[in-house]
């Protein structure tokens, strides 16, 4: 499909769904910069989008170091001559225990991934796409940010600051002339779910899901829910009274309750 966006930044594209994004968008024939930390994923990424007819560039860039990841989208701006539509992306699960060794390790890589580095990647571009009186900023949260799941704390808290965020943001830059976007996924089907034990309703394949996120950029929508069962669940979740929900929880989620989340990252499993 072809996309009105011909420059587009996506943090998070080495796999799963931003992987999927640039594939969509490349196909359609835009320029892409590609962030993410595992370089040869990126390369063969790259490698995909030039075979399918697009360009592409990649940054090798851990984006929890701010002097790294700001120096990254540096390069990225001036190289680009700016962007049209920068899409923070890049989030890790986690796993947290309780009791456990390593929870604080965890907690502070969630909080810089999730909110940090796409916070400080939004902002980023904010200033040059205000300048130039035209963008869009995408941030793909999560329905996880409506309530706090079980076992998912650093999680949900980071999208549901992401989420608050990104409304902010909106209300900031409109006069402007530059758009900004919540993506919320329900369960896709991508390397972060892939190792879940906790039951993921309306779980959806990466492909769909990638054409469901690009209609609603293209559309301008301010957020986005989606699948449209999970949407709807999770606005009844959101008002349910707390003795309600912490039974719901305790029955769906049983010992993960306790034990945490098992979803995780490639990379980011040593923690
Ligand atoms: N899958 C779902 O069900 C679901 C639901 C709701 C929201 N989401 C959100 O959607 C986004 C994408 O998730 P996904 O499911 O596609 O996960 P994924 O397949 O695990 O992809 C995560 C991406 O983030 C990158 N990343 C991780 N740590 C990074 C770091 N320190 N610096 C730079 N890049 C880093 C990974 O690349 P490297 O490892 O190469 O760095 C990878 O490209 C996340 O924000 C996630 O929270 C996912």
């Amino acid at each position: 499909m072809e996309s009105k966006y011909k420059k587009i930044l996506i943090t998070g594209a080495s796999s799963g769904i931003g992987r999927q994004m640039a594939l969509d968008y490349g196909r359609g024939g835009a320029s892409l910069w590609l962030l993410a930390r595992s370089e040869q994923k990126l390369h063969e990424l790259a490698e995909e989008i030039r075979s399918a007819g697009g360009q592409s560039h990649i940054l090798v860039c851990d984006a929890t170091l701010e002097p790294v990841l700001l120096g990254a989208l540096q390069f990225a701006q001036a190289s680009s001559g700016g962007f049209d539509l920068v899409i923070a992306n890049a989030g890790w699960g986690g796993k947290m225990k309780y009791p456990g060794e390593n929870n604080i390790i965890v907690l502070n890589q969630i909080v810089d991934l999730n909110l940090k580095a796409a916070t400080q990647t939004l902002e980023f571009f904010a200033k040059f796409m205000v300048e130039a009186g035209h963008g869009h900023l995408v941030g793909i949260t999560s329905v996880a940010g409506f309530r706090g799941l079980p076992g998912g704390a650093a999680y949900s808290a980071t999208k549901a600051g992401l989420i608050t965020y990104l409304e902010s943001l909106r209300f900031s830059l409109q006069s402007f002339g530059v758009k900004v976007t919540d993506i919320r996924p329900g369960f896709i089907r991508t390397p972060m779910t892939d190792q879940n034990k906790v039951p993921m309703p309306f779980l959806m394949d990466v492909e769909p899901a990638s054409a469901k996120i690009i209609r609603a950029i293209e559309r301008g929508r301010k957020r986005f829910s989606f699948p449209w069962q999970m949407a709807v669940f999770v606005h009844l979740l959101k008002a349910l009274p707390d003795f309600m929900y912490d039974w719901l929880a305790a029955k769906s989620f049983g010992d993960i309750a306790a034990s945490g989340r098992k979803g995780k990252s490639e990379a980011n499993t040593s923690n």
